[in-house]
């Protein structure tokens, strides 16, 4: 059977750095919602002239564009084994839309481990993160910086600051994900599925807490 994980957390807790590394090691496809939308507005389709009216203004996707983008990537073959799923599902309607593709495609979510920090922390690590253009690798000008300023150390590309990562954006981003998004914590937790990580640690601790939690 395929399995799913469920990425929860606060905005720039380190879910894109977290997925990167455990589907490195575990060959899962890496789904990120907002990778998928950026990828859409670098390509300039119509998902991408969409979803930028609200990404850049810090508020969420609407749920049916979301849903049917997320089906569309989990149906591709990369997905057969499973997937862990980075920034979806953000919205109790989208949790259960994920249920009802996940039970078509014969799985289920596995676990969902959440990663928690502190709110000044998330401030200051999307304040100094750097992305890059080609495929989104994540640095950080602190915590895990790149060898050379401005350049990506994986595929050589131009390392940029995210539009939606200015200050003003970050609190409203933050307040979107408590409104909207933190719910799924306590439904997660009913049905058992729920693992709580501490994402102040360095990376590193962070990767070898989530390694734990999925052995279970
Ligand atoms: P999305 O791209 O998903 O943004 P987010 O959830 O706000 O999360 P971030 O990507 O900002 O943070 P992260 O947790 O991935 O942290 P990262 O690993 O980069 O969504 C963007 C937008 O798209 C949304 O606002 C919405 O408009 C739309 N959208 C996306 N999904 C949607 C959905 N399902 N429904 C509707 N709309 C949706 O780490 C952050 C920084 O910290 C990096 O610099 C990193 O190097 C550093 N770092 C990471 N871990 C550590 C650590 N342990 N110690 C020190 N530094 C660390
Ligand atoms: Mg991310």
């Amino acid at each position: 059977m395929a399995t799913y994980i469920v990425l929860l957390g606060a905005p720039g807790v380190g879910k894109g750095t977290q997925a990167e590394i455990l589907s490195e090691r575990s060959g899962l496809a890496h789904i990120s919602s907002g990778d998928l939308f950026r990828e859409n507005i670098k390509n300039q389709t119509e998902l991408g002239k969409l979803a930028q009216t609200y990404m850049s203004q810090g508020e969420l996707v609407p749920d049916d564009v979301t849903i049917a983008m997320i089906r569309d990537r989990l149906s591709r073959p990369d997905c057969k084994a499973g997937a862990i799923l980075d920034g979806f599902p953000r919205t109790p309607a989208q949790a259960e839309a994920l249920e009802k593709m996940l039970n078509e495609f014969h799985g289920q979510v596995d676990v969902v481990p959440l990663i928690t920090a502190a709110e000044s922390v998330l401030k200051e690590r999307l304040n100094d993160r750097w992305t890059c253009r080609a495929v989104g690798h994540i640095f950080n000008a602190k915590s895990n910086p790149p060898k050379h300023v401005g350049i990506c150390d994986i595929d050589g590309s131009e390392l940029y600051q995210r539009d939606d990562d200015k200050a003003a954006t970050v609190i409203h981003r933050i307040q979107v994900y408590l409104d909207q998004t933190s719910p799924l914590i306590d439904h997660y937790r009913e049905v058992g599925k729920l693992v709580e990580i501490d994402g102040m640690q360095s990376i590193e601790h962070v990767t070898q807490d989530l390694l734990e939690a999925l052995k279970k």
